[in-house]
């Protein structure tokens, strides 16, 4: 089977979750730091050998396309002013050798629809699926390449997956089956958002998936499932009637960032890790921490 080198980022959605903040910028460009969500998606790719992203965009997201292409402006002004390590930082969001695909989605059926609009870019190989709000901090190897890794040994797809709270489910694609190894899991069911008196088990689709080509071809057939979308979570359920699909618990702290709460832990964890502002606010919490909150609450309510 042939080397995972497509990554498909549906990048449609509307992200009603964070308005106002996305009226008029996508949820995807919203920042952790210094870097918006796509970037560190497209990093996790890259680092796991990926060379083309293909992202499946919407109505505005101008911005996804603006932000891997060159800022010639900016990028003069910034020679000029002999800003030489932030022009560095900005030729550096991704490696030559990579490519971007922009794919427009006109109708928002769901995220199985949005991996089928890639069919034409990827054609008939294995490729990754990268959902750029579950932001994933690895201690070691990132996430994808966890993956990548058991993909090279299996040649099967494989689903990023994590154990959740069981209230939770309803939230998730979760997975049945049964353990092959420690964290290997053999999949012999799916079902996307289950109540919870429902739910197979706690294992959570979390974001990340390999998939064998197969899956356009069962996508197609797709009739429309949970919330009234083409779920990428029902074509999966097809697909294991057929080939080998394996479940995996990758290492690595995982945030939705499609939620307030995760992202503000995004923030949180990623700046205590941060090169440039890391020391300082630990410092700054652990002053905080020190503090009554409660009093710092109300003097910020009362400005
Ligand atoms: C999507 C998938 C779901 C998966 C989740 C992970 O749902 O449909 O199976 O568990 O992403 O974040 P969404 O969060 O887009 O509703």
């Amino acid at each position: 089977m042939k080397a995972i080198k497509k990554a498909v980022f549906p990048v449609a959605g509307m992200g009603t979750r964070f308005l106002p903040a996305t009226k008029a910028n996508p949820k995807e460009m919203l920042p952790v730091v210094d870097k918006p969500l796509i970037q560190y998606a497209a990093e996790e790719a890259v680092a796991a050998g990926i060379d083309t992203l293909i992202f499946v965009t919407g109505r505005n997201k101008r911005s996804i396309e603006d932000h891997f292409d060159t800022a010639y402006e900016l990028e003069r002004e910034l020679e000029a002013k002999s800003k030489h390590k932030m022009l560095e930082v900005l030729r550096s969001i991704l490696p030559k050798h990579v490519n971007c695909v922009f794919i427009r989605q006109s109708q928002a059926l769901g995220l199985g629809h949005a991996v089928l609009c890639a069919k034409p870019v990827v054609n008939n190989e294995p490729f990754a699926v990268i959902l750029a709000d579950d932001l994933i901090n690895s201690s070691g190897k990132s996430c994808l390449s966890q993956m990548v890794e058991h993909f090279n040994f299996q040649h099967c797809s494989i689903l990023g997956t994590q154990k959740v709270p069981m209230e939770d489910v309803s939230s998730y694609g979760i997975v049945d089956g049964t353990e092959v190894k420690p964290d290997l899991m053999e999949v012999s069911g799916i079902v996307e958002k289950p109540p919870v008196d429902k739910a197979p088990s706690n294992v959570a689709v979390v974001g990340r998936y390999i998939l064998t080509p197969r899956i356009f071809d069962l996508l197609e057939k797709t009739q429309k499932g949970a919330g009234n979308e083409i779920q990428l979570t029902d074509a999966i359920s097809d697909l294991l009637k057929e080939q080998r699909v394996l479940s995996y618990n990758f290492e690595g702290n995982r945030f939705d960032c499609g939620s307030k709460m995760g992202y503000l832990k995004a923030q949180v964890e990623f700046a205590l890790e941060h090169e440039e502002v890391g020391e300082e606010f630990r410092e700054y919490l652990r002053a905080l921490k020190d503090k009554d909150l409660e009093k710092v609450v109300k003097i910020a309510k009362s400005k």
